[in-house]
């Protein structure tokens, strides 16, 4: 495994959409664990291939309370519902968060790291995962649900806690 160089603001790539995986062959799987690596280095909730540079459809997300990472590829929401405001950031904006608002319920499907379909129906803070990285596949960053850049602000190094704000 290798850490990969996490992609920042205003990185390109960021804003580029990833395509679809026909073949999950070698080459995705060793993608899938350097993400995982490059994710728990970072102390990030989750990690999308385009914050790493690859345009491929791929995430990750690892909970701090599970045991096991989730594998995501090809995701895509199938149905969101309600609505709360959550604080949130992201590995790619260091040092800022925002609160902004996020589905209660969200499903999705996607493929596991072995090809194999999977559903999710997630609440909480997976739900708030799996909207932030299915964004980032798209190109879209949590900053573009603001109504403003004022909304967005700094964070201090003794407030930092990714696993409070969702970060990925
Ligand atoms: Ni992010």
């Amino acid at each position: 495994m290798a850490l990969l160089k996490l992609r920042i603001v205003p990185d390109p790539v960021l804003r580029r959409k990833t395509r679809h995986v026909r073949d999950i062959d070698a080459s995705i799987q060793r993608l899938v664990d350097d993400m995982l690596e490059t994710m728990h280095y970072e102390s990030g909730v989750g990690l999308a291939a385009n914050q790493v540079g690859v345009l491929h459809r791929v995430a990750v997300i690892h909970l701090p309370e599970a045991e096991e990472p989730i594998v995501l590829i090809n995701p895509e929401v199938l149905r969101r519902e309600g609505q709360r405001e959550v604080e949130e950031g992201c590995l790619s904006i260091p040092g800022y968060r925002a609160m902004l608002f996020r589905s209660v319920t969200v499903r999705v499907k996607a493929q596991d790291r072995n090809g194999k379909p999977i559903r999710i129906k997630a609440q909480e803070l997976l739900a708030q995962a799996l909207e932030h990285e299915i964004d980032h596949l798209n190109g879209i960053l949590y900053i573009d649900h603001l109504e403003s850049h004022e909304k967005l602000y700094k964070i201090t190094e003794e407030s930092e806690d990714p696993v409070e704000a969702g970060v990925g």
